[in-house]
């Protein structure tokens, strides 16, 4: 079918207006430097949507003052032959003064739950998940999808976009999508451009970790010290890799478990240089 690149809200609102009622929408948001994370989350929407809208746009909303805004990449080029090579529908590619016209000072904002915002990645980052509910909860309703796909990568984002959509009585589906991960473990990053050869073999030690205390699990340990001890363990050869945290919580409030009952999610980052990476696993014993 066709492809249609939009940059403004209008021509967006313009070209989803003339679909039929009956048509089921989905709904990508990234940053773009699209790698094979987005494109798992692509294809899966392609595979459940008659039409597939992805937006690319790297919100400032959401980056701290000493956080990596000006250098994060940007390949809109190989992103867009991407992206109509999976067949998406619609590509969303508004500037900064599209979405927000009169400035970021003086914005209504979507403020989560400081339940929420103030634990694992929102310690080191203050306002960062208020500025990603913001812009989500905006695209959601320029877009109006039936589904919305997200990653597992970004736990703590998946569970605050899924409270804001129940809190705010959103009509969207969200549907929640594995981690990928290059063969050696890593997870797929924007940010894996930053490192360097030696630094990527410090970033695996995040993966490592987790693997190995996935390992433990399956032997029966179901407790944060049973899990964690293995986690902090390994870490201790990588005196490069600064520790944020690593924490057993529960996926939907992210409170910290003791034990794992049903189900936890182990979720762990660090700094790598100046890069700042994250990974998680969910354990289930369901
Ligand atoms: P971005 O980092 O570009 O990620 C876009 C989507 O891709 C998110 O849902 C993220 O969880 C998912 N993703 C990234 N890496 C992945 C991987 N290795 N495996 C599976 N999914 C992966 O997350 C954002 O952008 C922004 O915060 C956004 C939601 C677009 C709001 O600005």
């Amino acid at each position: 079918g066709m492809f249609y690149c939009l940059s403004t809200t209008a021509g967006l609102q313009a070209a989803l207006g003339t679909l039929s009622p009956a048509t089921t929408l989905g709904f990508v948001p990234t940053m773009g430097a699209l790698h094979g994370g987005h494109v798992a989350l692509i294809q899966r929407a392609r595979q459940e949507c008659d039409v597939v809208v992805v937006s690319i746009f790297v919100n400032p909303l959401q980056f701290g003052p000493q956080e990596d805004l000006e250098r994060y990449p940007r390949t809109l080029e190989a992103d867009t032959r991407l992206c109509q090579e999976l067949g998406v529908d619609v590509l969303f590619v508004p500037d900064v003064a599209e979405l927000y016209p009169r400035g970021m000072e003086t914005l209504t904002l979507v403020e989560p739950p400081r339940e929420l915002t103030e634990r694992l990645c929102g310690r080191s980052r203050p306002g960062h998940f208020r500025g990603v509910a913001t812009v989500v909860l905006k695209l959601l309703h320029l877009v109006q999808p039936d589904r919305a796909y997200f990653g597992q990568k970004d736990a703590q984002q998946l569970a605050i976009i899924r409270r804001c959509v129940a809190d705010l009585n959103l009509e969207v589906e969200i549907i929640a999508c594995p981690i990928v991960r290059d063969a050696d473990g890593l997870a797929l990053s924007s940010r894996n451009q930053y490192l360097s050869e030696g630094d990527r073999a410090t970033a695996l030690a995040l993966s490592q970790s987790l693997e190995i205390a996935t390992a433990a699990f399956r032997q029966g340990c179901f407790t944060a010290s049973d899990l964690l001890a293995p986690i902090h363990n390994h870490l201790r050869q990588f005196p490069q890799l600064r520790l944020d945290y690593a924490e057993l919580v529960h996926p939907q409030t992210l409170v910290p478990l003791e034990r794992i009952e049903t189900v936890g999610l182990l979720a762990i980052a660090g700094w790598v240089g100046q890069t700042r990476l994250i990974d998680n696993c969910l354990l289930d014993r369901r």
